[in-house]
């Protein structure tokens, strides 16, 4: 599989000919900073959301507009096949297509409908129409592959990959707002939560206008084309313990730690797993409790299969904003966006 190794900056001009972008999962949080960077780049910007957008569907179609100034907004529902090519494409010339989307709670149900089947009537559509290219945001931990929604993200980048269309997946480590939670706790004088000693994992975290630069630059940038990209923040890899110092340190408190065993994980992942068996309803929360187990001992950073660990020295940087420069943090104004996905 092609991967990246070295990555040159985005451009940071506008491109000599400004593409036609239809965006798809414009109103998550790499979807709106994906719009923004397009927008910065020269591009004319297409978005097709639904007309209940936002976690729990809470945005009418006016806040929805205020999300995406300078786009074009076209209303339409993805998971129907026919949406793309009436609602979104609507008959004119698009050159790329960029897509955000995402399940929102990453439940296998969501996922396989979302991550999978809308991306492939999205392809297909696409592809019936002439467009050339196509920038798809996955995710790294898809290279090790335990849960129902990195099946269902796999099997669409299998899909783009022999789609015919120029292709770019993008696949980053994790992004600030996976520490919003923490922040709040933070925030209320509550101890940061870890597993284990808080040093299980490590990641590379990239914000989310480092990571819409990237995403953007993938249209115009030809070493980024018919790659899988793994791509981190700058700085180096840190632990959750690290991440819990920094933020003590920017409250200006003391640092205080709560460590969770991942014994304790694994016991609420087999209750609910063997209930699940029995009641539909508890066979999602167990497939949460996998992700959530998954997340607290999997570092986000690019695997080396032959040496059998994760590699941060391996796991390209992008970007320059760091969580330590990130003032918005202890602000809370990252936690706005958590929504639905709130183990990740
Ligand atoms: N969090 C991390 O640290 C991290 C790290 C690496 C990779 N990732 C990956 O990044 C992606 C998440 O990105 P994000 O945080 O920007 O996602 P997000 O904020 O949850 O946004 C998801 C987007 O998909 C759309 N969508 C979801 N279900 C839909 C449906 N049924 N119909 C129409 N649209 C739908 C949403 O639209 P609505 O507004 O209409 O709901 C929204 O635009 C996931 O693939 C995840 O695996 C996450």
């Amino acid at each position: 599989m092609p991967d990246a190794s070295a990555l040159p900056a985005a451009p940071l001009s506008a491109p000599a000919a400004a593409l036609r972008v239809l965006v798809l999962g414009a109103t998550g949080t790499i979807g709106q900073a994906t719009v923004r960077a397009l927008l910065r780049q020269g591009h004319q910007v297409s978005c097709l959301v639904r007309p209940h957008a936002g976690p729990g569907g809470r945005l009418a179609a006016d806040a929805t507009a205020r999300l995406l100034p300078g786009a074009t907004l076209r209303w339409g529902d993805v998971t129907d096949p026919a949406a793309l090519a009436r609602d979104g494409l609507a008959g004119e010339r698009f050159d790329a297509l960029v897509s955000c989307l995402a399940s929102r709670t990453g439940v296998p149900a969501d996922a396989w409908a979302i991550d999978h089947q809308a991306h492939l009537h999205a392809l297909a559509a696409a592809q019936q129409a002439g467009v050339r290219q196509m920038v798809l945001l996955s995710a790294i931990c898809v290279q090790k592959p335990l849960l129902a929604f990195q099946q269902a993200k796999l099997a669409f980048e299998r899909a783009l990959m022999a789609g015919g269309l120029t292709w770019s997946i993008v696949r980053p480590t994790a992004f600030f707002k996976s520490l919003s939670g923490q922040v709040a706790r933070v925030q209320q004088g509550r101890p940061f939560l870890l597993f284990g000693d808080g040093a299980l994992t490590a990641c590379k975290p990239i914000s989310d206008d480092d990571l819409g630069d990237y995403l953007a630059g993938c249209l115009t940038d030809p070493a980024r084309h018919d790659r899988i990209l793994p791509v981190g923040g700058p700085g180096p890899a840190i632990t959750p313990r690290q991440q819990g110092e920094l933020l003590f340190r920017l409250a200006g408190r003391p640092p205080r730690f709560k460590q969770v065993p991942v014994a304790l994980l694994d016991a609420i992942v087999a209750v609910l797993g063997t209930a699940g068996r029995l009641v539909p309803a508890l066979a999602a929360k167990a497939e949460l409790a996998r992700i959530g187990r998954y997340y607290a001992t999997e570092s986000m950073l690019v695997w080396d299969a032959a040496a059998g660990r994760y590699d941060a020295d391996a796991t390209p940087s992008f970007g320059s904003r760091t969580l330590a420069d990130h003032a918005d943090l202890l602000a809370g104004r990252t936690t706005t966006e958590r929504g639905d996905h709130a183990v990740f």
